[in-house]
């Protein structure tokens, strides 16, 4: 399979750009520029693409590479300090300047290979500091910006290109044309990488390696663990368990949604338990947020635990776990991964032979395109992010009964007045707070004093940071009328204008 090699020097665009590779139809790869010269010249990849980063080839501790990355004969594009890189690698040389940043005008040169199709006079997203102020011998400049006299280089006899701007981010609006002129005018690549090739050759791969061996997974009823169990069923059907374990604490319905989808419209093999009582009473009186996530977290393998028993020993379990979980843990080494992320503790308590992983390869948004390959529904394939403690968090202080019907109704209105708007692809994550304020109110003659519930919507790429989202007024004017008459209980909301940082998404 053809593939690019995103060298990442630490910026943090980085899975941005390999992202953009694969939107492109060509497989790419994440991996640090720690990575030997000899496993980079054995990958096999048609071209290798630099990052940005956080420093300066002067600094102390510079994230260098060795000249030998420019003698394989790969072709390679240097974007931002990997444009740098380059330029101080092979004879060029780089200076400490003043700032450029933000959007940018820039001059190129359309004769290039790396602009065919693009304009003189366009638009770019500059971020950076040092600029390369002498070009290797070889090279030509093709753009140039007000204050950038090389926006960008080329050496065709070497199939070098460099790019100062950052091609990658959208505020670079014809930087995703760029992109594809370098993978396809320059690496020469064929566009073989789709998800629909990747589901049949995955569900391929899985028959023949699982045959007709034992597979147990664990549902969560979010995207990756649905997508993964979906694949898996397509290919070993019946031998493939599945085992739902229901808090009790998701959104309302959720539960039954999940059942009637994996149990009825696929016919999987599923053991859906409903464990919200036994949650319930652990959880009962405790309102401190980290005793609550422990609870769960241990509750939730016991009850696990006790129904894989009943199955006894499995060939595989499976895991949801996506590419950039490989990424993040540094070596792609699956043993590390479960340590870190998904399901902490859950294959201590399951006796199985191997860890089966359908999705280790695919970014999230490839994950969707996979589950709509399956024909799973939207409002599956799209849905957004949940924290494994649920409603939990979302309910300040000590949970009750009655605190959690009424922070199903509420939030249940609330997600359904922003879908009607049609405005729920475009925010990251999007919810109500049971706050444990009560204040007073005016319901026709008398008072009341009631809960007050918290909207909170947020936009964001990688919920490390978010921005509040700009929610229409009249949306949270439909939501709020609605919530107050329905939800009894309720007399008054509120709608969180904060960013991460400095608050968080969650509540608590
Ligand atoms: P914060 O609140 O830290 O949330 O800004 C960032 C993202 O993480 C989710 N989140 C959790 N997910 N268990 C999870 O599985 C948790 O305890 C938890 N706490 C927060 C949150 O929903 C958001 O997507």
């Amino acid at each position: 399979m053809e593939k690019i090699l995103v060298l990442d020097f630490g910026g943090q665009y980085n899975q941005l750009i390999a992202r953009r590779v694969r939107e492109n139809n060509v497989y790419s790869e994440v991996r640090p520029y720690t990575t030997s010269i000899e496993d980079i010249r054995n990958g096999g990849y048609k071209g290798i693409i630099l990052t940005g980063g956080p420093k300066s080839v002067y600094s102390a501790n510079a994230a260098l590479y060795d000249k030998a990355l420019f003698e394989l004969g790969i072709p390679i594009l240097g974007i931002c300090y990997g444009a740098q890189l380059m330029a101080h690698t092979i004879g060029g040389v780089v200076e400490v300047g003043h700032s450029e940043y933000g959007k940018v005008g820039l001059s190129v040169d359309s004769a290039s290979l790396l602009f065919e199709g693009i304009d003189a006079h366009t638009t770019c997203w500059m971020s950076h500091t040092d600029y390369i102020n002498q070009i290797p011998l070889g090279f030509r400049i093709i753009a140039k910006t007000d204050d950038c006299p090389v926006a960008a280089m080329e050496n065709i006899s070497r199939n070098f290109y460099a790019v100062q701007f950052h091609p990658e981010v959208m505020h670079t609006p014809l930087g995703f044309k760029m992109l594809h002129n370098f993978i396809y005018n320059v690496c020469g690549c064929l566009g073989e990488w789709t998800m629909s090739s990747f589901t049949v050759r995955t569900i391929e791969n899985l028959k023949e390696k699982i045959g007709d061996r034992k597979v147990l997974c664990a549902l969560s009823g979010g995207v990756d663990s649905s997508v993964a169990a979906v694949l898996l069923h397509k290919a070993v059907g019946d031998n493939l368990v599945c085992i739902f374990v229901d808090h009790g604490l998701l959104r309302k319905d959720e539960g039954k949604q999940v059942e009637e989808l994996f149990r009825g419209v696929y016919d999987i093999n599923l053991i859906a338990v409903d464990a919200k009582e036994q949650f319930m009473s652990k959880l009962a009186g405790v309102s401190d947020p980290e005793k609550k996530r422990k609870i769960i977290g241990e509750e939730f393998i016991r009850v696990f635990e006790a129904e894989a028993r009943k199955i006894g020993k499995v060939d595989f379990l499976v895991q949801g776990t996506i590419y950039p979980d490989v990424i993040e843990s540094g070596i792609g080494d699956a043993a590390l991964i479960k340590s870190h992320h998904n399901v902490g503790g859950l294959p201590d308590c399951i006796d199985f032979e191997e860890i089966v992983e359908p999705l280790r390869d695919l970014f999230k948004d490839e994950v969707r395109k996979v589950g709509l390959e399956l024909g799973m529904p939207e409002s599956m394939v799209y849905r957004q992010p949940f924290p494994g403690p649920g409603l939990a968090v979302r309910i300040i202080g000590d949970i009750t009964e009655e605190k959690l019907t009424l922070l199903k109704d509420a939030d249940f209105i609330f997600r359904d007045e922003v879908a009607k708007a049609g405005i729920d692809r475009e925010i990251g994550q999007y919810f109500a707070v049971l706050t444990d304020m009560k204040s007073v109110g005016v319901m026709g003659d008398g008072r009341t004093y009631d809960y007050t519930v918290a909207l909170r919507a947020v936009t964001t790429s990688d919920f490390m940071t978010a921005d509040w989202a700009r929610i229409p007024f009249e949306v949270l004017d439909s939501a709020s009328r609605r919530i107050v008459n329905e939800v009894s209980g309720v007399n008054r909301i509120v709608y969180d204008i904060t960013s991460k940082p400095p608050a968080t998404i969650e509540w608590e």
